[in-house]
């Protein structure tokens, strides 16, 4: 932190190798390291900046997944860093505590920088949000665990071939990098912050013992209640915070279940219903004690009625029968506008959708109530083949006229081959 208050984080884009199976050392990227990032962590109110540096190959970007922020600092596709190049982005947090991500978003190229290791975790905190009993000593109680499947050829390299029409699905499964992760449990309770920083694949979290644990926040912040819950289904880029409750001395493994799909042809989800384990957590024999997790975490505000409503579908790789264009823009927002946007998957196979600048809600999915889970602020939704997801959200400031935003599928390979359109606000 400088004198004139501003937090600043430098970040390395650069080339290394991971050992993700014993003597087989995979060329992969990462930040300031071999694979993915540091966390970065700011704080409601703060003045942020980032020192981007390239030194990779080829072009990339970082944007930060999740976050409300003027356009031009967003790091998408218009935002390029070119080799040896440093992007300097700098903006004030403005938005309630997150678990929040970056990662490249280079044009036509987002699956394979994120593939090759390029994510890390931005955390945001709230000093002004009441305290509700989570656990909060990071690396401790409050582990950020983010999962990714990969695929390895045979000479260890990195294998994005055969993708089909989800993309690649890996049965090479890593939690923060590493297969067969555990983690040493020193409290009664324990907050995990997952994030799918998968390509394609969309996974339901459950403990091997299917027991409860309470779903405390999605990707845009706390729920308005604990989520009791025996699975947290994620599709690519979306985030749950979970809090479990250990017993001394016990082991128990967190897996991925079969998702709920939805009304996807037995074809497209192919591999789509492994199970994988993820992680185990090691219970100490002696456990600090964890504070309750409160009843009421957090009150959403309630957003103005959306003056303008919007209608996107997605099929095959294009939004509204059109594929990404750099230089066209395909919604014009007011500034201060609170919108009504009518997502639809026309497809039999998954697709999701995320907004970049804003949290939406999910107001309700063909006409019902969305379930608890999807109660809070969101940045991407599931969405489930031949359903309508009516999404309220609202575009509150950062007015560009010339720089746009994106709106997209997160299913990279589709992202990448067209599922996608931009925004401006003015
Ligand atoms: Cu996580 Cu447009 O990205
Ligand atoms: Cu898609």
């Amino acid at each position: 932190v400088g004198a004139d208050g501003t937090r600043t984080f430098r970040l390395t884009a650069q080339e290394g190798t991971t050992r993700f199976v014993p003597g087989v050392d995979t060329p992969t990227w990462g930040f300031d390291g071999d694979l993915l990032g540091p966390t970065l962590r700011a704080s409601r109110g703060e003045q942020v900046a980032v020192e981007v540096r390239n030194t990779l190959p080829e072009a990339t970007s970082v944007h930060w997944h999740g976050m409300h922020l003027p356009a031009a600092m967003d790091g998408g596709p218009h935002q390029p860093v070119e080799p040896g190049a440093t992007w300097r982005p700098t903006w004030r947090i403005d938005q309630p505590a997150a678990t929040l991500w970056y990662h490249p978003h280079p044009h036509g190229r987002t699956e394979e920088h994120i593939y090759r290791g390029l994510a890390g975790f931005f955390l945001l905190d709230d000093p002004a949000a009441a305290d509700v009993g989570l656990p909060d000593e990071y690396g401790v109680d409050d582990v950020p665990v983010v999962v990714q499947d990969r695929k390895l050829d045979a000479d260890g390299d990195l294998d994005l071939s055969g993708g089909g029409e989800l993309g690649v699905l890996g049965s090479l499964v890593t939690a923060n990098g590493v297969r067969g992760a555990y983690l040493e449990a020193t409290t009664q309770r324990v907050r995990l912050r997952l994030l799918n920083g998968s390509t394609a694949r969309t996974y339901a979290f459950g403990f091997a013992d299917d027991r409860e644990v309470l779903q405390v926040a999605s990707d845009g912040g706390l729920l308005p209640e604990p989520v009791p819950t025996t699975r947290v289904q994620l599709s690519p880029g979306e985030r749950a915070e979970v809090v479990v409750t250990v017993a001394p001395g016990e082991r128990v493994r967190l897996r991925s279940y079969p998702p709920d799909l939805g009304r996807v042809v037995a074809g497209y989800a192919m591999g789509a219903n492994d199970t994988f384990d993820v992680l185990e957590l090691r219970a100490a024999q002696d456990l600090a004690p964890s504070p309750p997790v409160a009843a009421t975490l957090t009150t959403l505000e309630p957003l103005p009625e959306a003056t303008v409503t919007r209608t996107f579908d997605l099929q095959g790789r294009q939004i509204n029968g059109r594929r990404m264009d750099m230089d066209r823009v395909d919604a014009t927002v007011e500034k201060g506008a609170t919108e009504l946007w009518e997502v639809r998957n026309l497809d039999l196979f998954p697709h999701n959708f995320h907004v970049h600048d804003v949290q939406f809600r999910v107001l309700d999915i063909d006409g019902e109530a969305p379930p608890p889970a999807l109660a809070g602020a969101k940045d991407t939704v599931y969405l489930e083949p031949r359903r309508t997801y009516r999404l309220v959200m609202r575009f509150e400031d950062h007015a560009d006229p010339t720089t746009p935003y994106m709106f997209h599928c997160h299913l990279l390979l589709h992202e990448d081959e067209g599922l996608m359109g931009q925004l401006v606000v003015v």
